[in-house]
């Protein structure tokens, strides 16, 4: 049987009763295939590869090393996020590695996007690949692939997401979700005990916020950007936002205007607000948000984010617009 193909007789997961079944069964299997030897896993805090680490601590404890790249790019709170469920509540095996220089000095004044998504996935690569081979005794790798990966490509999250590995890295793969759906995915992390926040997270493009600090990214921008982000899903969930609207986020262009603050001349960039709804990210309309809440957001954002002076709200549908900026 191909083991890539979901059974038509596996019943969708959808209560916590299914998910507890599944745990189990998966919690044999990789017991069976892993023994007593040692699984790594880059786990970057998504959905997928937290559900995955849950459930290999659960399965095999200390014997899975998981290591966190903290590229740089991440939203505000999200490495402190991983370190703080899987370390300090889980008891995890975790490597946090803060690459963050190092991202930061290779990617400065490079202003095509394409280009951009090259350096931050191949140093991704490179720094994952360097942590691996101090490891001693590891012998299987772990992966968030879920079945839409499979479904999608050839199976190996590596195409679209900075999490892709190295083709030369010769370990068998754990990969207990792998014929899971999202919804299933989150419906199993709930009944691991992962919480709501890390869960039913939106979808982030693997290159983080490199995809939404426009042109040539600098430290200063990109830490604008991310406090206004901050802001957003702050405001977002306050007003139930997060529960209605797929994918919410701040753009921030490489491009300054002239504002006044505190009577004198302050020239700023622009928080461009993207709030989008969809069911496949092939498509995606605008979200009608309340004007009270956009007021709410731009003075937040204006007062208490440095370098920022005006706030946008983006209404292009995709199409003509895709939902990043890039
Ligand atoms: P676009 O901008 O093409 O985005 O309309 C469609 C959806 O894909 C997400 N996206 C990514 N997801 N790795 C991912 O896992 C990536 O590199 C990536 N780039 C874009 C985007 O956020 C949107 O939900």
């Amino acid at each position: 049987m191909d083991s890539n193909k979901r059974p038509e007789t596996m019943a969708r997961i959808t209560t916590p009763e299914l998910a507890e079944a599944f745990i189990n069964e998966q919690i044999a299997a990789v017991k069976a295939q892993v023994g007593d030897k040692k699984v790594l896993l880059a786990l970057s805090g998504g959905v997928d590869s937290s559900v995955v680490a849950a459930l290999l601590i659960k399965a095999i404890g200390k014997q899975l090393v998981c290591v966190h790249v903290n590229h740089g790019l991440m939203r505000k709170g999200e490495s402190e996020q991983v370190i703080e469920v899987f370390k300090n509540q889980l008891d995890a095996n975790l490597i946090y590695i803060d690459a963050t220089d190092r991202f930061l000095d290779l990617l400065a004044g490079v202003d095509d996007p394409e280009q951009k998504r090259k350096i931050i996935g191949g140093e991704f690569i490179k720094v994952f690949d360097e942590e691996a081979s101090k490891l001693e005794g590891i012998s299987f790798l772990a992966q968030g692939t879920i079945y839409p990966d499979i479904l999608e490509s050839d199976g190996v999250k590596a195409h679209h997401n900075v999490g892709g590995l190295p083709e030369d890295m010769k370990f068998e793969l754990v990969e207990p979700v792998k014929l899971l759906y999202k919804d299933e995915v989150r419906v199993v992390g709930k009944a691991l005990g992962l919480p709501s926040s890390m869960v039913d997270r939106q979808p982030f493009p693997g290159p983080g916020l490199g995809v939404r600090c426009l042109g040539a990214i600098t430290r200063d921008r990109l830490n604008a950007l991310r406090e206004a982000d901050a802001i957003l899903r702050e405001e977002f969930d306050k007003a139930g936002l997060n529960k209605t609207v797929w994918q919410y986020f701040i753009a921030v262009p490489d491009m300054k205007s002239v504002g006044v603050k505190n009577d004198k001349r302050y020239e700023g960039w622009s928080a461009i607000i993207r709030a989008v709804n969809t069911t496949d990210a092939m498509s995606a309309t605008i979200e009608e948000i309340p004007y009270s809440v956009l007021h709410v957001i731009t003075s937040r954002i204006t007062s208490e984010v440095d370098g920022i002076n005006r706030v946008l709200y983006d209404l292009t549908p995709k199409p003509i617009g895709t939902i990043e900026w890039e």
